[in-house]
């Protein structure tokens, strides 16, 4: 096991020195934020393996922005135990961040045992392996704001110690993983020089690369893309948007905190300050003044599918106890989303537009991360 940070009070601030050369194994690595956290720990220098399934969609910024080229990247269903066991055993990983998942509210009222299977299921496989396995001082367990039972608006936010629940299943199935980590904990990882087990709920992110559907800002780029007209519903729903490097930051400094002392296992939010809580008629106005050439949209014929009207997220415990900050304001995660999809349509490569964006937040060594044509 490599040394733990060396520092007195958080920084606040992603570390590269702890994380160079660190062995990292992130499972959902071929997804939306499995690509960006993969490459901006590549950045950071980590030594970094990723266990997953293929990309969920086509395209996919895992493939668009040769995400695996600088990884050991492992093909493994989570629900496949023994295929993740030795996925673990040969990274041997100090650091476990657990992303995989079935993470589509609308997918899981068609599939309601795969999305439990994988996401309840797949998480007590991946708390298993690392019970056997030793090696890990820190495991981030990647749940969401949907795990919280919703009481309607809530004006002070869920904060850690709300209610779980959660009516439709992939909300019903994060709140399962929340109480199968909460269990591990307990059970298994409550020796301060063992395991030590946090959990991380964040709200809706936005970003560059992502192509998941229902998503409402790669349903507004993709509309605008092919001149069509989107059809937006529940326009009056609140959420805690944030750009996908927010809670990325918010993950990457847990699992260092936690590497350095065991009083930061537990639960932990990361969502923007209540002001960034926005409707979704604002974030689709936003867009629509971003997009070169604007975006054509018209409220559709309310919910498609039961989801909770509003979320918000208190996220006090993450800004005292971790001095975590977003790094990004919502007005700078639409800019910079639009941005990236305007310069990847444009013909701009997929890991130079995505490296530059995580720059800012890091010093790396970009010369072993990009190929010299990319090099602005
Ligand atoms: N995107 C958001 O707005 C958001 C919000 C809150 C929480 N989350 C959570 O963050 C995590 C990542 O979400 P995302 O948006 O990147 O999703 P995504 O669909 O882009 O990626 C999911 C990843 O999980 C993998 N995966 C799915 N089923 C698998 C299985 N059975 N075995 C192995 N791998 C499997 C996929 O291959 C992919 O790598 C999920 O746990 C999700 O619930 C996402």
């Amino acid at each position: 096991m490599g040394p733990a940070a060396n520092h007195g009070a958080p920084s606040g601030q992603v570390d590269q020195a702890f994380w160079q050369g660190r062995r990292v194994l992130i499972t959902g690595h071929t997804g939306f934020k499995g690509a960006w956290l993969s490459l901006w720990l590549q950045l950071l220098g980590a030594e970094v393996t990723g266990v997953g399934a293929t990309p969920p969609t086509t395209p996919s910024l895992y493939e668009l922005a040769r995400v695996g080229e600088q990884m050991h990247c492992v093909t493994c269903d989570v629900r496949d135990f023994e295929g993740l066991w030795r996925a673990l055993r040969d990274a041997s990983p100090e650091v476990v961040i657990h992303m995989a998942a079935q993470p589509l509210v609308r997918r899981s009222y068609a599939a309601p045992r795969e999305t439990y299977e994988t996401n309840v299921m797949g998480t007590v496989n991946v708390l298993e392996a690392v019970r056997r396995l030793g090696s890990v001082r820190a495991v981030v367990v990647v749940s969401s704001d949907k795990c919280y039972e919703n009481l309607g608006a809530d004006a002070a936010g869920f904060s850690e110690d709300s209610r779980l629940g959660g009516h439709d299943p992939y909300s019903s199935s994060k709140a399962c993983t929340e109480l199968v980590a909460e269990a591990y904990r307990r059970s298994f990882f409550e020796d301060p020089d063992g395991v030590r087990l946090a959990s991380a709920r964040a709200g809706n992110v936005i970003g560059g690369g992502d192509w998941a559907e229902d998503r409402l800002v790669p349903d507004l780029i993709g509309a605008a893309i092919e001149g069509r007209t989107v059809l937006v519903r529940n326009p009056g729903y609140v959420r805690p948007w944030q750009h996908v490097l927010n809670p990325l930051s918010g993950y990457l400094l847990l699992a260092q905190e936690l590497c350095r002392s065991a009083d930061y296992a537990g639960a932990w939010n990361f969502g923007p300050p209540a002001q960034e809580e926005v409707s979704v008629a604002t974030i689709v106005q936003r867009v629509a003044e971003l997009w070169p050439g604007g975006v054509e949209w018209e409220a559709g014929d309310g919910p498609g599918v039961p989801e909770a009207a509003t979320l918000r997220l208190d996220s006090s415990k993450a800004e005292h106890r971790l001095g975590w900050r977003p790094p990004l304001s919502l007005d700078d995660a639409l800019g910079a989303t639009v941005a990236w999809f305007a310069s990847v349509r444009d013909g701009g490569d997929a890991r130079a537009v995505t490296v530059a964006q995580i720059h800012p937040l890091v010093r790396p060594r970009r010369s072993q991360l990009l190929p010299v044509q990319d090099s602005p």
